[in-house]
């Protein structure tokens, strides 16, 4: 597959298009098992997970809501760990069964201050989905429930990751070229 080019780096493919929906997939499925009966509140982080938790919910079969919210700025090609309010939920949460969907878990420190803010909501219970997890990044201990990969430290766009606004809409996921 021939390399892109986004702004001034260029990336190459790493996950495709196949290898992600089996991901989601599975996940989906496992979702599908631990939540029977217990409706349970998707909270999608835009803008990265738009793609990601469109295509889970398609696969969710049990009834579900789903709503979005933001929760940090995030520039170029590090994480500032800043998180900013949560902004966006207007759903009560207390005695939700929460599902937050997140594009990808760097260093950990945005789903660390996004699960403080919601359980103080006092929801029935809040598990974090991610499509990305790097964990050599990691430096919160924090659990993804539901993984669809984990990748080594490398910048990723695409299937709604951006570098720098870029990259958004294509259907693989590529890493930087070195
Ligand atoms: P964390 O707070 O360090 O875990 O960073 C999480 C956020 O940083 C994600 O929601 C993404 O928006 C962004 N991010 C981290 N790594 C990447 C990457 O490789 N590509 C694009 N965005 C990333």
């Amino acid at each position: 597959m021939n390399p892109i080019t986004l702004h001034d780096k260029s990336f190459e493919i790493y996950l495709p298009e196949n290898k992600i929906q089996r991901a989601v997939q599975r996940v989906a499925q496992n979702i599908n098992a631990d939540y029977q009966d217990k409706t349970p509140l998707f909270l999608a982080v835009l803008n990265g997970a738009f793609m990601f938790s469109a295509d889970l919910l398609k696969e969710i079969t049990i009834p579900c809501e789903i709503a979005f919210i933001r929760v940090s700025s995030y520039e170029a090609m590090n994480s500032t760990g800043e998180v900013k309010e949560v902004i966006g939920l207007k759903e009560d949460i207390k005695n939700r069964h929460v599902i937050i969907l997140e594009d990808i878990v760097d260093t950990g420190y945005t789903i660390h201050a996004l699960r403080q803010n919601l359980l103080d909501k006092e929801p029935a219970s809040l598990e974090v989905t991610a499509l990305l997890q790097k964990p050599d990044c990691l430096k919160h201990s924090l659990e993804v429930k539901y993984l669809c990969h984990t990748i080594p430290d490398d910048f990723v766009v695409g299937y709604g990751l951006d570098y720098n606004g870029l990259g958004r809409n294509l259907r693989d996921i590529y890493k930087v070229r070195p």
